[in-house]
């Protein structure tokens, strides 16, 4: 009998080029995320400025990436999500990863909408947070990959 519980270990493993989109997604919104914290918070002004150049540099990046990041996890979804979930491997470090994606598209579609000045920067302060875990939410997962892959060779 088939038993679905069985898959080969190879079947979830996103492949190469997956692979590389998902680090040239992460690491694009990370980038340009950083950059926006930097040129907003820390680079002084140029003169007669209402906003840094890099900052809206950084954001026209960072609204890119998360086109092509939503890209990337829907092509993601059904061949490793979907299937990694019913092999029931990595299940936390996987679902803490992607509920960090699902809360950082949700509050930066808020970013784009919501008005009110105290709830905006509240959605803010939460994306940037989120948007600090993601790396490592990300590394926790891959370095769970790696070890049981080295375990199973
Ligand atoms: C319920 C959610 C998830 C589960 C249960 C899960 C499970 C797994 C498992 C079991 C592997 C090891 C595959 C193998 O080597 O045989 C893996 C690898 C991987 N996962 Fe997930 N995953 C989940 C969500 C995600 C999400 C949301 C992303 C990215 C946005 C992601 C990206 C990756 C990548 C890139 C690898 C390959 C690591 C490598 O081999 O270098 N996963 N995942
Ligand atoms: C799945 C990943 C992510 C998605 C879908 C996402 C999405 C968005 C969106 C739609 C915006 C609003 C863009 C605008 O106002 O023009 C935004 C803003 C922002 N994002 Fe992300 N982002 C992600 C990850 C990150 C990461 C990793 C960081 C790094 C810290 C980050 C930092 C920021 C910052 C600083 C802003 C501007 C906040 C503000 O206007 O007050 N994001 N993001």
């Amino acid at each position: 009998m088939h038993d679905p519980h069985h898959r080969p270990r190879k079947a979830v493993r996103p492949g190469r080029r997956q692979r590389q989109a998902v680090y040239a997604g992460t690491g694009l919104l990370l980038l340009s995320g950083l950059l926006w914290l930097l040129a907003h918070y820390a680079l002084p002004l140029p003169e007669d400025a209402a906003r840094h150049p890099l900052e809206t540099w950084a954001m026209r990046v960072h609204g890119a990436a998360t086109l092509f990041g939503m890209a990337v996890l829907g092509g993601l979804w059904g061949p490793h999500v979907l299937r990694a979930w019913a092999g029931a491997r990595h299940r936390l470090s996987g679902v803490s990863l992607l509920g960090l994606w699902l809360g950082l598209a949700l509050s930066g579609y808020g970013l784009y909408y919501v008005a009110d000045e105290g709830f905006r920067s509240a959605v803010s302060a939460l994306h940037v947070v989120a948007g600090g875990g993601l790396p490592l939410a990300f590394a926790i997962h891959l370095l769970a990959a790696a070890s049981s892959r080295r375990k199973a060779a």
